[in-house]
């Protein structure tokens, strides 16, 4: 069969023949996939800089995707930490990390939306008590999983969402998306301080897709001007699209009761990813929330792969 292929993690997949895997354990079954979404996940899968990385190659690389069984049934699926991911023409699932679709449901659009609309439909339901009527702060707001954030915060009940991003023309866009608010993070450090501290002070919960220095910033402007420095703010670590890493200084945890944890594969457990999936998947596939997609062969999955990666459309890999 064919799929897409790493060999080294300095290039990106080619498409090649590989021998088809065989399933082993007692719930995986042999899935033929339909549509592979290349998520940010992918891409440090494929070269080797994700925190599950084990260094082992050659790899299929692709961590969810939609397919069909030998018995008929659509599933959506999510893959293990595995070499032969979801970027091939068949792929092996456990049953466990699956769900069945309903017959007539967009594959392409399903495969772009579940892995960014999870980081934030998981991050609100299993990572806090979140309460219909907070607010929250959506930093990164302009990417496929931001947008996703400011919908899906609005759909959980938020009683307002502040969207915060560098990208002016994709930031215009949010308001008709659910956006209460719209702050620029392009500009001078101290300005965008200025516009967080007026905006976002008294936020409940910020859903974080950047760290690194632009989250050291909002962190300290929020933190030190909160009109009740008693009142909680839950701040979710879910992607690092500005950086690795962040300093936080040590007055913030201590001087406003803040609570920072992350969210994703780790975090949650796959059978707590699992219960979301049911009804995430239902949401989507109602077209609740606003996805754009691009469908491309999987014999040009290199070429691809070479496209600068943008918040403006989400690629599908559909073998
Ligand atoms: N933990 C989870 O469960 C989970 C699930 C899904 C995704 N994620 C993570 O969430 C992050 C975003 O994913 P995505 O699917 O939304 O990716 P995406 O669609 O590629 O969007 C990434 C966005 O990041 C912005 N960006 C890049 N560098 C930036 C910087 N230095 N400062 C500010 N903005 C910057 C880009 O905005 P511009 O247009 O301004 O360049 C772009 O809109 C990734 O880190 C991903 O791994 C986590």
């Amino acid at each position: 069969m064919h799929a897409a292929v790493v060999s080294s993690f300095d290039t990106p997949p080619r498409y090649a023949e590989i021998e088809t895997p065989i399933p082993v354990g007692e719930h995986e079954v042999l899935v033929t996939v339909i549509a592979a979404g290349l998520h940010p996940r992918v891409r440090s899968q494929a070269d080797g800089s994700h925190y599950t990385s084990t260094d082992e190659l050659p790899l299929v690389p692709g961590i969810d995707g939609v397919g069909r069984t030998a018995d008929g049934r659509l599933v959506y699926f999510i893959l293990p930490d595995t070499t032969i991911g979801a970027m091939a023409e068949q792929t092996v699932v456990d049953l466990r990390r699956s769900i069945v679709l309903e017959e007539g449901v967009d594959p392409v659009a399903l495969a772009a939306a579940m892995n960014p609309a999870m980081s934030s439909w998981i991050a609100l339901r299993q990572r806090i008590d979140f309460q219909r009527g907070q607010s929250v702060l959506v930093l990164g707001a302009t990417g496929s999983a931001g947008q996703m954030a400011v919908q899906i915060a609005k759909h959980l009940g938020a009683g307002r969402v502040i969207a915060a991003s560098r990208n002016a023309a994709r930031l215009e866009a949010l308001p008709a998306l659910g956006a209460d608010v719209t702050i620029s993070l392009d500009g001078a450090e101290a300005d965008v301080a200025e516009r967080l501290a007026s905006a976002a002070a008294d936020v409940d919960v910020v859903l974080d897709y950047l760290w690194g220095t632009p989250t050291v910033s909002a962190m300290t402007s929020i933190v030190s001007n909160r009109t009740d420095p008693g009142r909680p703010l839950a701040w979710i670590e879910i992607g690092s699209v500005a950086g690795p890493d962040a300093v936080i200084p040590s007055a913030a945890l201590r001087a406003a009761r803040l609570q920072i944890v992350g969210s994703g594969q780790g975090s949650v457990s796959a059978r707590d990813i699992r219960s979301e999936l049911p009804a995430l998947a239902k949401e989507i596939s109602s077209g609740a929330y606003a996805v754009t997609v691009r469908a491309v062969p999987l014999a040009d999955v290199e070429q691809a792969w070479n496209e600068a990666p943008s918040g403006d459309e989400r690629i599908v890999i559909t073998p």
